[in-house]
């Protein structure tokens, strides 16, 4: 990370994209994901840690973003829901929200599919229970959770897909 006054040159690396940006000290992580990338499909509900709809998976955990400086970022690896699908066909958790009505306005959809996306690379099998306590953080004011919980029990049921990362950045990839 390189400091310019009080803007940082930051370099991350976004569904197997990496990215050089120069950022106010400030910023937070989902303004510079949603605003400066146009990343937008990561949600903002509340800005203050509470509804799980930015939450995002850096270096292999689930975070709200929201809750951190993009120049806290610097140098890491992370997933949003843009990387979920693969080469036009939806990810096994995306196709199961959709065939398990796990979703109405979406709003919170985003944010459920990271965190469920991190149960999986740890769990990839969980119970029910263990699904409830990974999505606690995350609100939906209008699906219900009982077919969010379904969606991803179901997803869980299928082949290991669901919970694989995108590709590692090839050795040639520049930042952009
Ligand atoms: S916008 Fe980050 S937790 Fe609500
Ligand atoms: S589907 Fe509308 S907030 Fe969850």
């Amino acid at each position: 990370m390189t400091e310019q006054g009080t803007t940082h040159v930051i370099e991350v690396t976004i569904n197997g994209r990496l990215y050089s940006r120069t950022v106010e000290a400030r910023q937070l992580l989902v303004h510079f994901l949603r605003d400066t990338l146009d990343l937008t499909g990561t949600h903002i509900g509340c800005d203050t840690g509470s509804c799980g709809a930015c939450s995002i998976i850096l270096n292999g955990k689930l975070v709200k973003s929201c809750m951190m400086l993009a120049p806290q970022a610097d140098g890491a690896v992370i997933e949003t829901v843009e990387g979920l699908a693969q080469d036009g066909e939806l990810n096994p958790l995306q196709e199961s929200f959709s065939r398990n009505h796990g979703l109405q306005c979406g709003y919170c959809t985003p944010g459920m599919l990271m965190s469920a996306k991190a149960l999986l690379m740890a769990d990839p099998h969980p119970t029910d229970e263990a699904i409830r306590l990974a999505l606690a953080g995350n609100l939906c004011r209008c699906t219900g959770y009982t077919t969010i919980v379904a969606a991803v029990r179901a997803a869980s049921e299928q082949p290991a897909e669901s919970s694989s990362t995108p590709p590692a950045l090839g050795s040639g990839e520049r930042a952009v």
